[in-house]
C-alpha cells in the first residue's frame, strides 16, 4: 500500500474490458467439449473450524442465494494461517489440480501465483462488478499488476494485536485495560504475572504466531518507518536495533508455554488464554491477529471474558493482511467462480463474512452498523492508523521469505540462539529482496 510503501503493483489501468458474464439466475455454464454444465464451485481456504469457518459461512450463504444456479464445494483444509492449505494447494496448481477460487492474501502471497502464471487476470469481473471503485487505492495496488487485478479482497485484518484475560492479570495486581506503552514495559508485567505464579504469562503457539510475535517486537522497538525498511530494503536486517528487538523476542518467548511448537494458535488459545472456565486459565496474554474475536464468538464465550489492544510500542499503526479470491488458470467452473468472485466483493457478502470473522470489510462504503464492538472500534482505527505489512500473512513479501522465517522461528524455540537467528533473517531478506522485480 503506499502508506504502507510494499507496493506490488503499479496502477489500475483502465483498460478496454471484455464484457462479463453476471451472476444472473439464467447463467448456464457450458464448458467447451462436455456440453454438460459445471454446477460445483469448488473453493479453497484454510477456514475450516470455528470463527473462520463462521465467517466462510456467511459468505457461503449469499453465494447460495445469488448464484443458486451454482453448487458451493467447500475445499477447506485445516490448519492455522494456511500452514498445511498453501502446501497442498501449490502441490494441486502443479498437478494441474486448480480449485475454481482459493485464498490468497493481497501483497507478496498473491505475487507468487502471478509470477508462477497460476491466476487469470480478472480486471474485467472487478470492473464489471463495479469493484473497481469499491476499495481503497492502497488496497487495489497490492492486487493489482501492470495495469491487471488479479484477486477480489474479501476483508482487512489486523496483526499487531494483543488478547488479555482479565481474570488472570487481576492476579498480579495489573489493569487488564492499560497496555503497556512500550516492548520493555511489557516484559516488566510478564515478570510481574509470573512472580504472582501465573504458569503462562504468554500463551504461544508454533510457525506464524512466533513470526507474529517477532514482528510485533520488531514494529514495537523499531518503529512504523524503520519497521517499514526491513520490507523494502531501507533498514538493514543485521543493525544492532533489529539485535537488540531480536533480544527482546527471545525475553517475550521465554514466557511462553514450553509446547508452543506443538500446537496451533486456537489450540493456545483454548488451553491458556481462554479455557471453556476462564477461572481455570493459565495464560495473560496472547499475540494474534483479529481473527481472535471470531474464534470467542463461535465458542460462545461472552465479550466480558477478554480485553485487547494493540502490541507495546505499536498504537496508532495497523499491521494490516488481506484475505482475497482468485480464479486460478485451469480452474474447472470459471463461470461460476466469476459469480462467487462478485458475491466476494458485494457490500453483502462482505458483510455476512466480516460481521463473524472479527476483521472489517475491505470495502471503502462499508459502515460499522451491526458490527460487534471489536470491529466497531477496528473500523474507527483503520481509518487513522498508520499502515505497516505483514510477513506472516503474505502483506509484506513472497511465500518462500515466509517459509524461510518461520523455519528459522522453529529452530530458535528450541536453541534460543539469537546471532543465529538474526544471521538466517538477514540471509533471507538478502534472498527475497527483489521479489517485486519477479513479478509482472
Ligand atoms: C490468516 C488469514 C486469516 C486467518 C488466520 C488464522 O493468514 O488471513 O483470515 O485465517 O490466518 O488462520
Amino acid at each position: 500500500m503506499t502508506r504502507v510503501r510494499t507496493k506490488v503493483a503499479v496502477v489500475l489501468a483502465a483498460t478496454a474490458l471484455v464484457a462479463v458474464s453476471a451472476c444472473s439466475s439464467s447463467d448456464t455454464n457450458k464448458p467447451s467439449g462436455t456440453g454438460a454444465a459445471v454446477k460445483n464451485v469448488e473453493v479453497f481456504t484454510w477456514w475450516a473450524a470455528g470463527g473462520e469457518k463462521a465467517g466462510l459461512d456467511g459468505m457461503i450463504s449469499v453465494f447460495k442465494k445469488d448464484c443458486s444456479q451454482y453448487t458451493f464445494v467447500n475445499a477447506a483444509v485445516a490448519g492455522g494461517g494456511g500452514d498445511k492449505a498453501k502446501t497442498l494447494l501449490a502441490n494441486n496448481l502443479k498437478a494441474g489440480n486448480a480449485p475454481d477460487s482459493f485464498q490468497a492474501h493481497a501483497g507478496g502471497e498473491l505475487s507468487d501465483y502471478i509470477a508462477n502464471g497460476q491466476v487469470e487476470d480478472i480486471t474485467a469481473v472487478f470492473k464489471a462488478a463495479g469493484l473497481d471503485t469499491a476499495f481503497p487505492k492502497d488496497l487495489l495496488d497490492q492486487i493489482t499488476v501492470a495495469g491487471k487485478v488479479y484477486s477480489v479482497p474479501a476483508d482487512i485484518h489486523r496483526a499487531n494485536m494483543v488478547w488479555v484475560n482479565p481474570l488472570v492479570l487481576k492476579k498480579a495486581k495489573l489493569d487488564p485495560a492499560k497496555a503497556p506503552a512500550t516492548v520493555k514495559d511489557w516484559i516488566a508485567d510478564l515478570a510481574k504475572l509470573k512472580a504472582a505464579g501465573v504458569a503462562t504469562p504468554l500463551a504461544l503457539s508454533k510457525g506464524f504466531a512466533e513470526e507474529m510475535l517477532l514482528e510485533s517486537t520488531l514494529l514495537g522497538d523499531l518503529g512504523v518507518d524503520k519497521f517499514n525498511g526491513l520490507y523494502d530494503g531501507k533498514t538493514k536486517w543485521d543493525g544492532a536495533d533489529v539485535t537488540a528487538a531480536i533480544n527482546d523476542y527471545k525475553t517475550l518467548v521465554s514466557y511462553s508455554n514450553t509446547d508452543r511448537e506443538t500446537m496451533d494458535w486456537d489450540a493456545a488459545m483454548s488451553k491458556y488464554l481462554l479455557p471453556t472456565d476462564p477461572k481455570t486459565a493459565t495464560g495473560g496474554y496472547q499475540l494474534m491477529g483479529d481473527w481472535v474475536p471470531a474464534q470467542i464468538l463461535s465458542l460462545k464465550m461472552p465479550e466480558s471474558s477478554y480485553m485487547y489492544w494493540p502490541a507495546p510500542g505499536t498504537d496508532g499503526v495497523y499491521q494490516w493482511l488481506s484475505d482475497s479470491f482468485t480464479l486460478p488458470k485451469g480452474a474447472k467452473n470459471p463461470e461460476g467462480d466469476k459469480c462467487w468472485l462478485k458475491v466476494v466483493g458485494s457490500a453483502e457478502g462482505q458483510k455476512a463474512f466480516n460481521l463473524v470473522k472479527g476483521s472489517i470489510p475491505a470495502r471503502s462504503d462499508a459502515t460499522s452498523e451491526g458490527y460487534p464492538k471489536y470491529q466497531q472500534w477496528a473500523m474507527e482505527q483503520w481509518k487513522a492508523a498508520k499502515l505497516a505489512p505483514s510477513l506472516a500473512h503474505g502483506s509484506a513479501g513472497p511465500g518462500a521469505w515466509n517459509n524461510d522465517v518461520q523455519t528459522a522461528l522453529s529452530a530458535f524455540s528450541a536453541n534460543s540462539d539469537v546471532p543465529t537467528l538474526q544471521k538466517s533473517l538477514v540471509a533471507a531478506a538478502g534472498k527475497y529482496a527483489n521479489w517485486r522485480s519477479t513479478v509482472g
